[in-house]
């Protein structure tokens, strides 16, 4: 684990590891090697861990079975300047999986390094998002990636892939004959994805001002649900099927006009009741700061099925909830047959994925209320993970590490797909349309409606789990 000392091996490397551990589903034997330059002993990184478990862990920590996970734990100091020579010595195995926790600046000098240290042979590495800064850096990344090892020991990881309810979205769609019948151009008006967060940067100001909400939700978390969302019935559920299936909505997608992009950054605010700092006062961020920290597009899937259904997604940090969800809203029923009674209007049916924090999946349509006249009221039919699953699902990490440990590559990105989402999103990082303020606690910069034209966004508190909303 390159980049041990950091913020992701604390908040959910380790914790998962440690899951995984208390579930058995590590490899028998085998070591855990946290590395980077900090001159650490293996004491104080099992300490480090423990503190990581102790507060990120989802079922808690328990003494007996940390101190049985905590016998695998050791920390190599290494990594400075891509220098992984101290690892070679330490690692006794022939084969390992390398997890490069780092900045994306910093990947390229350690997968050279690992080839330096003599470390290619039996080697798998895990690299995290964002893969690249653009397209160009992205291809470099891939021709320097394959330098070392062959694309079928590299998992690229987005850990959205790893949640529970992005795999069931694909059992829903392909699991159930009723929905995939509609789920096309023909009944489909509109599809909208939210990655709502009311989180700001934290102390990740620095990193962020590397990436901004384009590259560090947009390029990958985003992009992944459109294709979850969209993507042909695969001809098996196998890895290749799958990703063959997902690059083709890559490929129908037509690069992003900067005309249909709307970039914000949070001001300061109030947010879950408490007073909040503008993006531009954060550590780490430039006062002239033009990162954006809200992104939202509108994008054209050129294929038989989608071809003139707008795609509306957004990012943003520092917004009035965290949410997370897919709306499908479907066409005009095609005559009003109850102006007659005075009802002008009825909503659009609409089915909602829920994501975070609630998952679930919400269908809502229109009923009549009881009583002698004529008027509707839109309704809504939920199903809930928390109630018909008693169990809380593992963290993605968990999920991801596991697959990757088997060497299952379903839930990672391919090469192409890198490549493409990059490729799709190139115009906008040449010209990025400039940056609007928006008050941290709404629902990011007002301009945002513009693009969703002649319809609107769904805001998510206009739809809830246990109720439906106006089209
Ligand atoms: C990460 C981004 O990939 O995803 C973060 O780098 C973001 O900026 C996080 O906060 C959101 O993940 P989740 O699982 O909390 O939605």
């Amino acid at each position: 684990m390159i980049g041990a000392t950091g913020d992701l091996a604390a908040r959910k490397l380790i914790p998962a590891l440690y899951n995984l551990s208390v579930d058995g589903l590590l490899p028998r034997g085998g070591d855990i090697v946290g590395v980077a330059p900090s001159p650490w002993a293996d004491d104080v990184f099992r300490d480090h861990a423990k503190a990581g478990v102790t507060q990120f862990s989802r079922t808690g920590i328990s003494e007996p079975a940390f101190r049985d996970f905590a016998k695998r734990l050791r920390y190599v100091s290494a990594g400075a300047n891509g220098d992984l020579g101290p690892l070679r010595s330490a690692l006794t195995r022939d084969h390992r999986l390398v997890y490069l926790a780092v900045r994306p600046s910093s990947l390229y000098p350690l997968i050279k390094g690992l080839a330096t240290a003599g470390l290619a042979e039996g080697t798998s590495i895990v690299a995290e998002k964002p893969f690249g800064h653009n397209l160009v850096s992205a291809r470099a990344l891939n021709v320097a990636l394959h330098k070392v090892v062959p694309e079928e020991r590299i998992f690229r990881i987005d850990h959205y892939l790893g949640k529970e309810t992005v795999q069931n979205l694909l059992v829903f769609r392909f699991g159930n004959s009723l929905f995939e019948r509609v789920w096309n151009r023909d009944a489909i008006a509109q599809v909208e994805i939210t990655v709502a967060e009311s989180l700001g940067v934290e102390h990740r100001g620095a990193f962020y001002e590397e990436t901004g909400a384009i590259r560090d939700i947009v390029q990958n978390h985003l992009m992944q649900l459109l294709m979850v969302a969209t993507m042909e019935p695969p001809t098996s559920f196998d890895a290749e099927a799958i990703r063959n299936e997902k690059i083709q909505v890559l490929r129908a997608l037509n690069p992003v006009n900067p005309k249909d992009v709307v970039r914000g950054q949070y001001s300061g605010g109030t947010v879950d009741g408490m007073q909040v700092t503008g993006y531009r006062h954060e550590t780490g961020v430039a006062r002239d700061s033009d990162t954006e920290t809200y992104a939202a597009m509108r994008l054209n899937i050129d294929s038989w099925r989608w071809s003139g259904v707008p795609f509306l997604i957004r990012t943003g940090k520092r917004l009035k909830a965290r949410d997370t969800r897919i709306v499908i809203v479907f066409r005009d029923a095609p005559l009003q047959l109850f102006r007659q009674y005075g009802v002008q209007h009825v909503d659009n049916n609409q089915l909602v994925v829920h994501i975070q924090p609630d998952e679930g999946i919400a269908l809502s349509f229109v009923a009549k209320r009881p009583g002698p006249d004529v008027m509707t009221q839109t309704v809504g039919m939920n199903f809930s993970y928390g109630t018909s699953f008693k169990s809380s699902p593992p963290e993605a990490y968990e999920r991801l590490l596991h697959d990757a440990l088997n060497a299952d590559h379903t839930l990672f990105i391919r090469e192409d797909e890198v490549e493409r989402g990059w490729e799709v999103l190139q115009p906008v990082l040449d010209n990025p349309p400039h940056v609007a303020m928006y008050k941290s606690g709404s629902w990011g910069p007002e301009g945002a409606g513009r693009i969703a034209k002649p319809r609107h966004w769904h805001d998510p508190v206009d739809l809830h789990l246990t109720g439906g909303g106006g089209a």
